[in-house]
C-alpha cells in the first residue's frame, strides 16, 4: 500500500526518465499552499540547471507529461518552476477505503526488519526517581512502540543504575549509621536477614546526605569508593545488602514506570553484565587495548578526524572497580551474546554524549559492535520557568512520584470546571484524570523537538485547547461518542463519497500517517507523531464542524460514518504509539 508521496513520485520518476531528466529531482512532496495544490515537485528546477535550460519550460514538459494521469485532477506550473498537483476525487476516495479497510489504518512495515535493543529509563537503584528520568522513560517507550509497530522485534532494557559508586556510598554511610547491622558482621559469611531491614525511606534520606559528604570530604568519598570496590570483588556481607538495596527500590520504581503505563521486557541493571567483566578485561589486554594510566586501566578512543580530544574510557580504577563505563561495555558484550541485535539505541540525556561515544569506539575497536550498531539518541532537558533544569519549589529535585500525583490532582480540577463526568463512578472519574495527566505529561514531552529543551508547565500541558494531550483525548472521545450514538440509532458505515473540501482535507492527513511514521522512525524523533495527531485532530474538527453526518442524506451519511471510524482509528493508534492511553468516554 503506498501513499501519495510515494505513487506521486513514481509518476515523476516516469516524467523524468521520458524527457531525459535525471529522477533524482522527481520527487513529491506535500504542497505548501494546500490551497493551489495536494502536492508539488520542486525538481524542474535543478533538473533545468543540470542541462541549462530554463526551468519553467522545463516545467511545462513535465506538466504536459503528466496531463493524462487519471490520478490527477491537475497539474500545472507556478512561480519559476514548480509543479503544482492536485489529486481527483477518484485516486482521494480510492486511497480512503483502502485505509479504511486495513487495520493498522496505512501504516507500512519496515523492508528488512531488524533486532533492535532499546536501553531506556535507567534509574538508579536507591536513589529516587526524578523528572531526568522522565524523558528518557517517555521518548524511549514511545521509540520501542514505534519500532515494534513498523516491524522490528524490539526488546526494552531499564538498565538500572544498581553497581557503581551510588551502591558503596550506600554502603559506607549505612555501616557508619548502623554498625549493627549483620551485613559488617566480619563473622557472619551467610545467614543475612532475609526481610530487608533497610526501607526506601531510609535509602531516599541516606543518599543526598552522603553523596553530599563525599563531594566535601575526601576522606569519605575514599571510604565509599572503597566499599564499592569490595561489593564487585564479592564481599559477603556487602552483596546481601546490595541484593535488598537493589530489591526495594526496584519495586518502588516498577511502581512508577506502571503508574507511567511504561513496561521493560528486561528489567536488568548494571550488575547484571558484572560476570562478563573478568573475561572482558581478559580480552581486553590480549587485544592491546588496555593502557596502564595512573593505576587504572584504561582504553585510548581519540581518533585523528577528532575537532576536540575525547577523554579515555576508564575501565578498571585504581581500587579496582568497575565504572560506568565498563558496565555499560560489558553490557555490550552481554547483548550481543544474548540477543545478537542489529542495533542498540540508547535514550540517555544528552550530556552524556561523551560517555557514549567512549563506549561505542571501545565496543567498535574491541570487535563487539560495531559503531554503527550503536546509537546515543540524546535529547534536552526538561526545564523550570528560569531556563535551567526542574526544580521543586524548595529547589531540591522533582520526583516523578510527586510530579504524576500533582498532575493528576490539576487533572481532577480540570474535569471538574468543564463538569465532565459528573455522573460517572469515582472509580471512573478517578481512571480518566489519571489517564489525562498522564496524557498532558507524555504528550508534551513528546511533541517538544527531542534535541531541544522545554520549560515545564502543567497549566499549559493540561489545557483542553491547543496542542496538548487532553486535546487529543477529547477529540478522539468525541468521535468515539458520537460514532456510538450513529450506531444506536442504527446507522452503518458505507462506501467514501467525497463531497466537501474539508472530507477531501481530512483524507490528505490520513494518507500523511505514514510519512509521518516513517519521519519518526528514521530520525528518532517521535514529535512527527505528535503533529500528526494533532493536525488530523483538526481536519476532524473542521470536517466535523462543517459536515453534518446525522442530519445529511444516507449515502453521505454512511460514508461520513466511514471517514469518522478511519479517523478514530488512526488516532488512537498514534496516540498508543505514544504511549497515550483514552479513556472509553469522558
Ligand atoms: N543510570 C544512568 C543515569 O541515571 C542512565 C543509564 C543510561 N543507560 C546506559 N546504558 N548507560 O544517568
Amino acid at each position: 500500500m503506498q501513499d501519495f508521496i510515494a505513487i506521486l513520485s513514481a509518476r515523476l520518476v516516469g516524467a523524468f526518465e521520458r524527457l531525459g531528466f535525471d529522477p533524482k529531482w522527481a520527487r513529491a512532496q506535500p504542497a505548501d499552499r494546500p490551497d493551489l495544490a495536494d502536492f508539488q515537485c520542486n525538481g524542474a528546477m535543478p533538473a533545468a540547471k543540470s542541462v541549462g535550460e530554463v526551468p519553467r519550460a522545463v516545467a511545462e514538459r513535465i506538466v504536459a507529461d503528466l496531463a493524462e494521469d487519471p490520478d490527477l485532477a491537475e497539474a500545472n506550473c507556478a512561480g519559476p518552476g514548480f509543479i503544482n498537483l492536485r489529486l481527483s476525487d477518484a485516486a482521494l476516495t480510492r486511497r480512503a477505503e483502502q485505509i479504511a479497510a486495513d487495520s493498522r489504518a496505512g501504516a507500512s512495515y519496515v523492508a528488512v526488519p531488524r533486532r533492535i535493543i532499546i536501553d531506556y529509563g535507567g534509574p538508579n537503584v536507591a536513589k529516587p526517581m526524578h523528572v531526568g528520568h522522565l524523558r528518557a522513560t517517555i521518548i524511549g517507550d514511545a521509540a520501542k512502540r514505534l519500532f515494534r509497530f513498523r516491524g522490528d522485534e524490539v526488546w526494552g532494557d531499564a538498565h538500572f543504575g544498581d553497581w557503581g559508586f551510588q551502591m558503596g556510598l550506600l554502603i559506607a554511610a549505612l555501616a557508619e549509621e548502623r554498625p549493627d547491622l549483620p551485613f559488617f558482621d566480619p563473622a557472619l559469611r551467610d545467614e543475612y536477614p532475609v526481610e530487608s531491614p533497610i526501607t526506601l525511606e531510609d535509602l531516599e534520606r541516606l543518599y543526598p546526605l552522603a553523596a553530599a559528604r563525599a563531594k566535601e570530604d575526601s576522606a569519605s568519598r575514599d571510604k565509599a569508593r572503597r566499599a564499592t570496590a569490595e561489593l564487585q570483588n564479592g564481599h559477603p556481607g556487602y552483596r546481601a545488602l546490595w541484593a535488598q538495596m537493589a530489591a526495594v527500590s526496584r519495586t518502588a520504581q516498577k511502581r512508577e514506570f506502571g503508574a507511567l503505563g511504561v513496561e521493560f521486557d528486561f528489567w536488568y541493571g548494571e550488575s547484571d553484565a558484572d560476570p562478563y567483566i573478568p573475561e572482558m578485561i581478559e580480552d581486553l589486554a590480549h587485544k592491546g587495548l588496555l593502557v596502564e594510566d595512573q593505576g587504572a586501566r584504561i582504553i585510548r578512543v581519540v581518533r585523528a578526524e577528532d575537532k576536540r580530544e575525547l577523554p579515555p574510557l576508564l575501565v578498571v580504577s585504581s581500587e579496582g572497580s568497575a565504572m560506568y563505563g565498563t558496565t555499560d561495555l560489558a553490557t555490550i558484550v552481554q547483548r550481543s551474546r544474548t540477543i545478537d541485535p542489529d542495533l542498540v539505541l540508547y535514550f540517555v540525556d544528552a550530556r552524556q554524549s561523551d560517555h557514549f561515544e567512549q563506549v561505542f569506539r571501545a565496543s567498535d575497536l574491541a570487535g563487539y559492535l560495531q559503531r554503527d550498531q550503536l546509537e546515543h539518541i540524546g535529547f534536552g532537558t526538561m526545564n523550570g520557568p528560569d531556563g535551567k533544569p526542574f526544580k521543586t519549589r524548595a529547589g531540591g529535585v522533582m520526583k516523578l512520584h510527586d510530579l504524576i500525583s500533582q498532575a493528576v490532582d490539576k487533572a481532577q480540577a480540570r474535569l471538574d470546571e468543564a463538569g465532565i463526568g459528573e455522573d460517572f463512578s469515582p472509580a471512573e472519574r478517578a481512571d480518566i484524570a489519571h489517564k489525562v495527566a498522564i496524557a498532558a505529561i507524555k504528550f508534551a514531552d513528546l511533541q517538544a523537538v527531542r534535541t531541544t529543551n522545554y520549560v515545564f508547565d502543567l497549566d499549559q500541558f493540561m489545557s483542553f485547547e491547543g496542542r496538548t494531550g487532553p486535546y487529543l483525548l477529547y477529540a478522539a472521545v468525541r468521535i468515539r461518542s458520537m460514532l456510538r450514538k450513529l450506531r444506536e440509532s442504527g446507522n452503518e458505515s458505507g462506501p467514501i463519497i467525497l463531497s466537501d473540501p474539508r472530507e477531501r482535507a481530512l483524507v490528505l492527513r490520513l494518507d500523511a500517517f505514514d510519512a509521518a511514521l516513517r519521519s519518526a522512525y528514521d530520525k528518532r524523533m517521535p514529535h512527527f507523531l505528535c503533529e500528526h495527531a494533532f493536525t488530523l485532530a483538526q481536519a476532524f474538527s473542521a470536517f466535523y464542524a462543517n459536515c453534518p453526518i446525522l442530519e445529511a442524506p444516507a449515502d453521505l451519511r454512511a460514508s461520513r460514518a466511514r471517514l469518522a471510524e478511519v479517523t478514530l482509528r488512526q488516532l488512537l493508534l498514534t496516540l498508543d504509539l505514544l504511549g497515550i492511553e483514552a479513556p472509553e468516554r469522558m
